[in-house]
């Protein structure tokens, strides 16, 4: 996980996040920070007075935004795209990478559909099969994942962390394997980028999609797609005029041409340049890159730590660190919790205002830097209550 930064302080004061409320579900919905919502207001106001947005507001809030997440990523601006959704990210790689009849997909157990469904069309326009390693009984995704990677594979669809528990992919293992037998990587990072490190030097992956509003703490819509250098000759979902070479000439974007904007931009949705959550996304990265992915993750750690500790301690089950993100927890009930205990447990958090997922008979508890062991003292009192 790279160096070890100093653990950060609680960033509570930069939420809106009531006394009352315990928010405990980032990978559902990470919370704007306040001074995001601010911006995304004062960008919304601007379409009040639309004689004040020129030239410069569809291009320099967008191209910061483009560098402020690719620096998460360990890349420069050129190499992102700014899209709506992961799923349209990960439905352009699918686009662009050659599959053959007869090769195969390969996709983890339960993956989150948007990394599943551009696959399953793909598999069909190109006769080729989408396969699914099974979620291992040892929690070792990444073990797995090299056990399944052939030659016969095109391309490998995973993530960095499986949403349901947090499940850990070693992509830097997993991508150097995938170079070995020649298969693409492709990896959705939208419950990672933000609270972990990601780097694509040593991952180098062929592209990486995500999107904004869970761990980049950004409004819903906005998303990213990063392309690797050698993939940047592709075709877009959709072409618009901002892709295009000549989109800053506002009086001549009908002297149309074949050139395209430098880098990953030529896969940019159109209306990339979205006044109000463009603003608004911007804040919210620029706190967490200076916040640092490594510090972040490095200070939810414990929290996850102190979740995981009190719930064996209540009889629950947890994946065992090296098997987790630091940022995410599943807690199984016991085996003995007797019938009707999961909706117990729905009650007792719910009458204490206490906000997890509940994913099949887990609960998937995702803490972030606003959460005081206040909180975390509350989840467990809830869960005690209940069984
Ligand atoms: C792993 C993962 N990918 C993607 C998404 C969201 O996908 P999209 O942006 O296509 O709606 C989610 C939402 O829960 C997710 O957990």
């Amino acid at each position: 996980m790279g160096d070890a930064p100093e653990p950060l302080p609680l960033q509570r004061h930069h939420f809106d996040i009531p006394r009352e409320v315990v928010w405990l579900n980032c990978a559902y919905m990470g919370p704007l920070p306040t001074a995001a919502a601010t911006a995304g207001v004062e960008g919304m106001r601007q379409k009040l007075h639309p004689w004040g947005i020129e030239l410069e507001h569809f291009f320099e809030p967008s191209e910061a935004l483009r560098r402020t997440w690719a620096g998460l990523l360990g890349a420069g601006g050129e190499d992102l795209a700014l899209t709506p959704s992961a799923s349209y990210g990960i439905s352009l790689a699918a686009r662009n990478l050659p599959v053959g009849a007869g090769e195969e997909i390969l996709v983890a157990e339960e993956q989150f559909p948007s990394n599943y469904y551009p696959w399953t069309a793909k598999a069909r326009c190109s006769d080729a099969r989408v396969r699914t390693v099974a979620r291992p009984a040892d929690g070792d995704w990444t073990g797995a994942v090299l056990d399944a990677l052939s030659s016969r594979v095109a391309v490998a669809a995973l993530p960095q962390v499986h949403w349901t528990d947090g499940g850990w992919f070693d992509l830097e293992r997993i991508g150097a394997a995938a170079r070995q037998v020649g298969a693409a990587l492709v990896v959705d990072a939208t419950q990672s980028l933000g609270a972990i490190p990601f780097d694509v030097e040593r991952i180098r992956p062929d592209f990486v999609a995500g999107a904004g509003y869970k761990w980049l703490l950004g409004p819903y819509s906005l998303g990213y797609l990063y392309v690797a250098p050698h993939r940047r000759g592709g075709e877009p979902l959709e072409h618009n005029w901002i892709q295009r070479a000549n989109a800053a000439e506002f009086a001549r974007l009908v002297d149309y041409t074949d050139a395209w904007q430098p880098g990953a931009r030529r896969f940019d949705v159109g209306e990339r340049s979205n006044f109000a959550l463009v603003p608004a996304a911007l804040a919210a990265a620029r706190r967490i890159a200076e916040w640092g992915p490594a510090a972040i993750a490095r200070s939810i750690a414990p929290k996850t730590r102190r979740l995981a500790a009190g719930a064996e301690r209540l009889g629950c089950r947890t994946a065992p660190e090296s098997r987790r993100a630091p940022h995410y927890l599943a807690v199984s009930l016991p085996p003995d919790a007797g019938e009707g205990a999961l909706e117990r447990v729905r009650e007792a958090l719910s009458e204490r205002r206490v906000y997890v997922s509940v994913r099949g008979d887990s609960v998937r508890v995702t803490p972030h830097l606003y959460n005081d062991d206040e909180d975390l003292d509350r989840f467990l009192e809830a869960l005690a209550a209940a069984l």
